[in-house]
């Protein structure tokens, strides 16, 4: 198929919202949607996407709060070696989670400071950051009835879910190209919502 040029500023597309949130579901949905538009894309996901050891690592154990976050800029630094080189050959990039993961869970969840968490994230991606984000904002009770089987992030309390969830929409109405959709939608609507944002871009 013809390979489309990607739309001038928009190559770094990432997916976020706690878990729960549809994220997921959207991120794998819009790559086919982009992959059939003729655009050549990558896929990708953190933590996990360059090694799923690393994710292995840090959602199957316990860690304090401090490892924590260095295995994800590990993580993040080693996927960002391969995002830029896809970047780079032409592709679009569709990564389900991003630097603000770090910032919503780890920064608004755990309390790190958000302007070091910043830094952190560009010392470990080499300046890199997504050019677009779509994050899906669902409530406490939503989460609840949709994480059932939960890895180590996923056990903690409904407080630090209820600071992550702000934290999303507090950067929602901070950061340039974040678009927050209500994640309670039905699956195709949230998905034309997100389809009706790439075509205004
Ligand atoms: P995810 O892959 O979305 O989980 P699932 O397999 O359940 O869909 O993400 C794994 C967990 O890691 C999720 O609870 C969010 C958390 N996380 C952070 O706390 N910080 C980060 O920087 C990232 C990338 C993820």
């Amino acid at each position: 198929m013809h390979q489309r040029s990607p739309k001038s500023s928009f190559k770094y597309i990432a997916f976020e919202g706690i878990d729960g949130s549809g994220k997921t579901t959207q991120a794998k949905r819009f790559y086919s949607y982009l992959q059939n538009l003729g655009y050549n894309v990558f896929y990708t996901k953190e933590p996990g996407g360059a090694d799923e050891r690393l994710r292995e690592l840090i959602l199957n154990h316990r860690w304090n709060k401090k490892s924590e976050l260095f295995l994800f800029l590990a993580d993040r630094a080693l996927n960002s070696d391969i995002i830029r080189i896809r970047l780079d050959e032409g592709n679009l990039v569709v990564s389900d989670r991003s630097m603000f993961s770090t910032l919503a869970y780890q920064g608004f969840g755990e309390g790190f400071d958000l302007d070091f968490l910043f830094e952190l994230n560009l010392f470990a991606t080499g300046g890199l950051k997504p050019d677009l984000i779509f994050c899906f904002d669902i409530d406490m009770e939503t989460m609840k009835e949709r994480v059932k089987n939960p890895d180590v992030i996923e056990l903690k309390s409904k407080e630090f879910f209820e600071r992550v969830r702000n934290g999303y929409i507090h950067l929602a109405e901070t950061e340039r190209d974040f678009f927050l959709i209500d994640g309670r939608k039905a699956e195709d609507e949230i998905f034309e919502e997100v389809k009706r944002i790439w075509e205004s871009l």
